[in-house]
């Protein structure tokens, strides 16, 4: 029994392509920045930034996301590479799979549970607190106690919009709503207005008053302000950029992969990079920071100061149907990741198992419904918020020692996109999406040793034993 044995990349392309022989070859490099935008922008810079700069890092929340950006920057450079070499509808688990082994790649599959279902929770909050922003604009009031969970600032009992929102995303997911292209057009351009319109609005509200101090002096405890504050915001607001990798999903649909998966990677994450630091700038200078503690709509409460009311509903409606498409981009990304696992044998048949009439791996569907729901329903948005986090610097972590190890291991095979300057450029990744890992709080580095110690239970129990690749 092999730990290490990987997957040959010819095997996984011939497997992806048995599965998918229907994709057609459709999408250019501006569908692709497109789909990536489309799955980046949400939760993040919706809700997470205000927060953020509330308890970590003031107005130089600016600066957070210059650190975060130069991570997925060297992030997205190892995914083009690895993404051009194994083009298949896969994600960081298949890559590791034929770089690092069925270990390593166990570990990634399990991880991205953070990424995807645990991330789709976080969006579940603060789709409901918009929701509950725009319904109050027309005189209605959602019961606090049922759109607040236990451990909100202000508590309540469960949250049920952010619950409702899950169910309902997970039913079309079963019936076979996939993302298509145009959908996703059309709500990139939603999204996109809401955020230049913030942008171009609230320039002109801006109390310059609010930019002092511009890094509050830290209190004494890492991470409350200072530059270890900024460093934690990092590590938080790192959430927003979340979801560039799902263009590496779409390798298989792309028409010159080469050429347009790194152009899709690095061209959405530099317009959102764009967008996110005039959009912090511009909130942070709008409502000062110590009024957007545990604020999770604070787009809405930014506009509510302006005396525009209904340019308050258009943004805070257009941000409800940005963050139902992150819900569902991520919940998708979810189930691939566990049907792939699935086919490999190293999780139960149940989440492979393809329904007769939908075409659609429903019961793992169902299955993420419940957990994903739970987690939505009674968890706060920043602790959950921080999993992901976490969670996802992990996994680009070994994404970028993929890139090297493969450089060593396979120096010949075909690399249609070459990251500049290996190792220099993926060990800067790994520093940087390390030291954004280390500015996270303590409980939320033991939440993830829990989780992957729960995942090694798995693996040692379960998957080892019903491994395909090991039993040819
Ligand atoms: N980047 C995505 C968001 O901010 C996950 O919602």
């Amino acid at each position: 029994m092999n730990l290490f044995v990987r997957k040959p990349i010819n095997r996984i392309v011939q497997e992806s392509e048995d599965v998918q022989h229907t994709l057609k070859k459709t999408l250019g490099p501006k569908s692709l920045i497109a789909l990536g935008i489309g799955a980046i922008i949400g939760a993040g810079i919706f809700s997470l930034t205000g927060i953020a700069a509330a308890e970590n890092a003031g107005p130089a929340v600016v600066l957070s996301f210059v650190v975060a950006a130069i991570a997925c920057t060297f992030a997205g450079m190892c995914y083009s590479e690895l993404a051009s070499m194994i083009p298949v509808a896969g994600s960081a688990y298949t890559y590791a799979y034929a770089t690092m082994g069925e270990f390593i790649a166990w570990v990634i599959g399990w991880d991205l549970v953070l990424e995807y279902a645990v991330a789709s929770s976080v969006v579940a909050v603060s789709w409901s607190r918009y929701v509950v922003a725009f319904l109050k604009d027309f005189g209605i009031s959602l019961p606090a106690q049922f759109t607040a969970c236990p451990y909100d600032p202000t508590p309540g009992i469960v949250n049920v919009p952010a619950m409702l929102i899950i169910v309902g995303v997970s039913i079309l997911l079963i019936l076979g709503i996939k993302e298509s292209a145009n959908v996703n057009a059309v709500i990139v351009v939603i999204k996109v207005a809401v955020v230049l319109t913030f942008i171009c609005v609230g320039l002109h509200f801006i109390k310059p008053g609010n930019y002092h101090p511009f890094i509050p002096p830290n209190t004494g405890t890492f991470g409350e302000y200072g530059l270890s504050g900024i460093m934690r915001a990092a590590g938080i607001i790192f959430f927003a950029y979340i979801g560039f990798d799902s263009v590496s999903t779409a390798a298989q649909e792309s028409r010159k992969p080469s050429r347009d998966i790194p152009i899709g990677i690095l061209g959405s994450l530099f317009i959102c990079t764009i967008l996110y630091l005039l959009f912090a700038f511009v909130l942070t200078g709008m409502v000062n920071y110590k009024d957007m503690r545990g604020d999770a709509a604070p787009v809405a409460t930014a506009i509510g100061l302006t005396p525009y009311p209904w340019l308050k509903m258009v943004i805070t409606f257009g941000a409800i149907m940005g963050l139902t498409s992150v819900v569902l981009v991520m919940l998708l990304g979810q189930s691939r990741v566990f049907y792939s696992m699935s086919r490999d044998g190293l999780l139960p048949s149940i989440f492979s198992e393809i329904h007769p009439k939908f075409h659609t791996p429903w019961k793992s569907n169902l299955i993420f419904m419940v957990m994903v729901g739970l987690g939505a329903g009674f968890l706060p948005i920043s602790q959950l918020g921080h999993m992901t986090s976490i969670g996802t610097l992990m996994a680009f972590i070994i994404v970028c020692a993929g890139v090297i190890v493969l450089r060593y291991a396979q120096p010949n095979a075909p690399r249609p996109y070459r990251t500049p300057w290996v190792p220099l450029f993926p060990l800067l990744g790994i520093v940087v999406c390390f030291s954004m890992m280390y500015s996270l709080n303590t409980q939320t580095w033991l939440r993830l040793i829990v989780w992957l110690i729960i995942g090694m239970v798995v693996y040692f129990s379960y998957s080892r034993f019903h491994s395909r690749l090991n039993k040819l």
